[in-house]
């Protein structure tokens, strides 16, 4: 069965002046507190960079103390559990991979620090290049969209190894271990955004960038930045060449 190109949507950080908008981040925050964090970790992110969605201090704070972390040895050596303070990083549900895979029909549910670059597209030289004018850019995010809103019934005469889930947009096979995670009305918004399947997997798919590229919006500023002076500096040395060279014709 062929895998289908992902659904490209419109990101807000797309382009080169894009902006994540922090009000879809939080959105995408809750969406991964009350659903995917039951099977998926997030173990590179720390609580405290929050903050970057428009939190205080205090809410951060509130926020890991939801979670619980292992910690220790302490004086007696024992490892022991406490609620997550800022500087923790989203802890994962199961005690390790083994149990992680146990759980789920033999297939371990993939930590989601970098999952969204992870499942980009990178094409190679000179492609590349151009790439960033191309939604390229944003394969990643365009994936998770299409995997979470992609769970149909097989087609006809298509059978799928029992425990896994058909899937036209999973790369790797036609059939996934992650049963369709999220439904319309499944996590309540309080900013009156559609309570839909289509807008949670918009939410989280963004959430999920920004947790693997948090400075994405920086580096594009920066990136447009270097531009300008590299077309100022050439036009400064075309016209120190042109004086230099003046009486040399
Ligand atoms: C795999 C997203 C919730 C179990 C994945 C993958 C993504 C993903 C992007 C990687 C697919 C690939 O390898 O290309 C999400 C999101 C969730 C969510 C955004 C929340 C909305 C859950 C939940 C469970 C789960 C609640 C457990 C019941 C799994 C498993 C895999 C997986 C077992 C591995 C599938 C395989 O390789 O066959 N998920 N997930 N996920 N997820 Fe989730």
């Amino acid at each position: 069965y062929p895998v289908l190109k992902p659904k490209h949507i419109n990101w807000s950080f797309a382009g080169p002046f894009g902006k994540y908008d922090k009000a879809q981040l939080q959105r995408g925050l809750k969406v991964y507190k009350e659903v995917c964090s039951a099977c998926h970790s997030m173990n590179l992110v720390a609580f405290r960079t929050l903050e970057d969605l428009g939190y205080s201090e205090e809410q951060v704070k509130a926020l890991a103390s939801e979670y619980e972390v292992q910690d220790g040895p302490n004086g007696d050596g024992e490892m022991f559990t406490r609620k997550a303070i800022p500087s923790d990083h989203f802890p994962s549900p199961y005690p390790n991979t083994e149990a992680a895979a146990a759980a789920n029909n033999g297939a371990a549910p993939p930590d989601f620090s970098l999952i969204a670059k992870a499942r980009g597209v990178e094409r190679g030289f000179p492609t590349f290049i151009f790439d960033i004018f191309t939604q390229y850019q944003e394969s990643g995010p365009d994936y998770i969209y299409s995997l979470l809103t992609g769970y149909q019934e097989p087609p006809a005469g298509v059978e799928v190894p029992e425990g896994t889930h058909f899937n036209p947009y999973f790369i790797a096979a036609k059939s996934l271990a992650m049963p369709k995670p999220i439904e319309d009305g499944q996590v309540t918004y309080d900013d009156g955004s559609p309570q839909t399947l289509d807008q949670y997997a918009q939410d989280v798919s963004a959430f999920l960038m920004w947790a693997a590229e948090p400075h994405l919006p920086e580096r594009k500023r920066t990136g447009f930045m270097v531009m300008v002076f590299l077309a100022i500096f050439t036009a400064l040395i075309y016209v120190t060449k042109k004086s230099v060279y003046a009486n040399k014709e």
